[in-house]
């Protein structure tokens, strides 16, 4: 593996979510195997499962990380391609990403959308750029468009999840990924990755529900199918991941909040007594009601603590290929 910023870096999931409940049983499998190299973790942007997830896994690979918050304590950064640099950016990424690949092995960069300018994030600027003047391989720990350590994650999860149900009722396993409201625009960077991960892995009816207005780029969704009707889309399911995003067409913008799209134990009746899955940070009793957050059908804390198991399949995948 060169760079993990999508599933199109992974040549197959099933070994690479193996490897991480490998790594979940017995977590210094390979603890040497990070000696003598050193992560660098940018954050353009906050973070608290991300980059202590991947901190963890860093660790437990024998490498030494540091994390520097770009966001507060480096320079402002310019990424426009022949720019009069008179303004407020003070470095162009062509001169600071070569330095930062002489300082690490391997870098890893969040970098949220701007939700203003459609094409300029979907274009992935920014990553891209890293990728092309850094020399070293680039993992996104969450870009303008997705968020494919998030994914690992959830994957993992659900095969864990499904690999504890006897395989005579494990087939025809349905995921739901749900929208919900949020008193913020978000990007849809978790939705669309976790649509391009669940349709590329292939193991399960995919079900996309949210408010008209709210459709992804279809690029992520070629597999899934889209209904409008929150009840129909949730009857029978076994994972419901519950998810806002701001929307696609209308870049950016809040077109409805209603308050009914909430996930609750009420809603939840007619699945399969669904496990409920969301990325965290939630937004309790606006997302997803505290009964369902505080129940026994809630995997959040397990998707969350999975993060180190997905940042240290992939880690170990560059390592070795390096
Ligand atoms: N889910 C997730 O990426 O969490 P953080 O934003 O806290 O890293």
């Amino acid at each position: 593996m060169k760079n993990f910023v999508s599933v199109d870096d992974v040549y197959d999931i099933n070994p690479l979510v193996e490897q991480a409940l490998k790594f979940k049983t017995d977590p210094f499998a390979s603890k040497s195997l990070g000696i003598g190299k050193r992560l660098g973790l940018l954050f353009l942007n906050p973070s608290l499962r991300t980059r202590l997830s991947t901190q963890i896994a860093a660790s437990n690979l024998g490498m030494e990380s540091i994390v520097f918050n770009v966001d507060k304590d480096g320079w402002a950064l310019e990424f426009a391609e022949g720019a009069v640099m008179n303004g407020t950016t003070v470095e162009h990424i062509k001169d600071a990403a070569p330095v930062l690949g002489q300082y690490f092995d391997i870098l890893c960069v969040r970098t949220f959308p701007t939700l203003q300018n459609r094409e300029e994030d979907y274009s992935e600027r920014i990553i891209n750029q890293f990728i092309k003047y850094a020399g070293v391989p680039i993992v996104s720990l969450e870009s303008a468009t997705l968020h494919p350590l998030q994914s690992l994650a959830d994957i993992i999860t659900i095969k864990e999840s499904v690999m504890q149900i006897p395989a005579s009722e494990s087939a025809g396993v349905k995921i739901v990924l749900s929208w919900a409201p949020h008193v913020k625009a978000l990007p849809q960077c978790v939705a669309n990755s976790f649509a391009q991960w669940v349709g590329a892995w292939g193991e399960a009816e995919f079900v996309i529900t949210h408010p008209k207005g709210y459709e992804l780029n279809d690029a992520f969704t070629a597999n899934a199918r889209i209904i409008h009707n929150q009840e129909e889309a949730l009857a029978n399911a076994d994972f419901v991941y519950v998810k806002n995003w701001s929307a696609y067409k209308d870049y950016g913008k809040i077109i409805s909040n209603d308050a009914d799209w909430m996930m609750t134990n009420q809603k939840i009746a007619i699945t399969n007594n669904a496990k409920i899955m969301h990325c965290l940070p939630v937004r309790r009793n606006v997302e997803l009601s505290d009964e369902i957050l505080d129940g026994n059908n809630s995997l959040v804390t397990q998707q969350a603590g999975n993060r180190v198991w997905a940042a240290q399949a992939v880690l170990n995948e560059i390592l070795k290929s390096k």
